[in-house]
């Protein structure tokens, strides 16, 4: 009785939940290949990328590929029985229907999906995608067993004028507007500088770390009980050179990698860089 009483001791219980989000919540590496590589490439270089993978250590990380529609069919087959997950990167808001270009999320969850990135900056600028949207986007993963990888960020004339965390606090809140969740793993963030994907620039570890801490006391407010297990990645030119730092942060806990997950060697450390 008094060993109970002991467990629900604000210390201790916070003590035993620390331990548990250090042991159990592990980062998650994904690729986001955009609009790269050929279906018919895409098998082989797979195959190639989880046979490396048996000779590194990586099971501290999870791995995931967010790839083009076109190339999800015939990755199922080849990741099924690997530790490599797969995600896309959009889903509809529309569970069916006359919706002419657009795919589901029970589509991509019939086809074993995991994970679906949603409210990209190359989305929300290149197709106007408002925080409404990239809301109804999450939502509809949600409620088809998918893990939406919601992204946010500020671009540089927003970060110049000192408004990086306004922007960002305001997309994460309109974002998840109304969406609850049942547990901490049905979700994760992306933190993504819209100045440094792509550019080679990278937000400083110290920078991005603020950020993704801000997230975090944001997503305290939506879900009290839950926030300290809800992933938050950086994404940015992450590379094997800056990946360390990055991934060590207290409120990093992985990362969305653009280019460099197009090239084996460099995802590869990416996941040993996460250790
Ligand atoms: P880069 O890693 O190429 O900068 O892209 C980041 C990104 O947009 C991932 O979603």
């Amino acid at each position: 009785m008094a060993f109970t009483m002991l467990l629900w001791h604000p210390k201790v219980f916070a003590f035993m939940r620390q331990l548990r989000y250090s042991t159990l919540m592990k980062p998650l590496i994904a690729g986001n290949w955009k609009m790269n590589k050929l279906p018919s490439e895409s098998e082989t270089w797979v195959r190639e990328l989880t046979t490396k993978l048996q000779h590194i250590d990586h099971t501290h990380a999870e791995i995931a590929l967010c790839v083009p529609f076109t190339h999800i069919a015939s990755m199922t087959n080849v990741l099924v029985a690997t530790v490599v997950r797969l995600g896309s990167q959009d889903v509809s808001a529309h569970d069916s229907g006359a919706y002419t270009g657009e795919v589901s999320a029970s589509m991509l969850k019939d086809l074993g999906v995991c994970y679906a990135i949603v409210g990209h900056s190359e989305r929300r600028d290149y197709h106007q995608e408002s925080d409404a949207v990239v809301c109804s986007k999450a939502q509809a993963a949600l409620s088809h067993g998918l893990i939406p990888i919601v992204c946010v960020g500020e671009s540089l004339t927003q970060r110049d004028a000192g408004q990086a965390d306004e922007v960002v606090v305001s997309q994460l809140n309109a974002s998840l507007a109304g969406i609850s969740l049942d547990k901490a793993d049905d979700l994760v963030i992306a933190y993504e500088p819209i100045w440094a994907i792509g550019t080679g620039k990278t937000a400083t570890a110290e920078d991005a770390q603020a950020m993704c801490h801000t997230i975090r006391e944001t997503l305290s407010n939506l879900y009290p009980n839950l926030a300290t297990e809800i992933r938050i990645l950086y994404g940015g030119s992450m590379k094997p050179g800056n990946a360390q730092e990055l991934l060590t942060q207290a409120d990093i806990n992985g990362g969305l990698i653009g280019g460099a997950s197009l090239k084996t060697p460099d995802l590869l450390a990416i996941v040993e860089a996460g250790k």
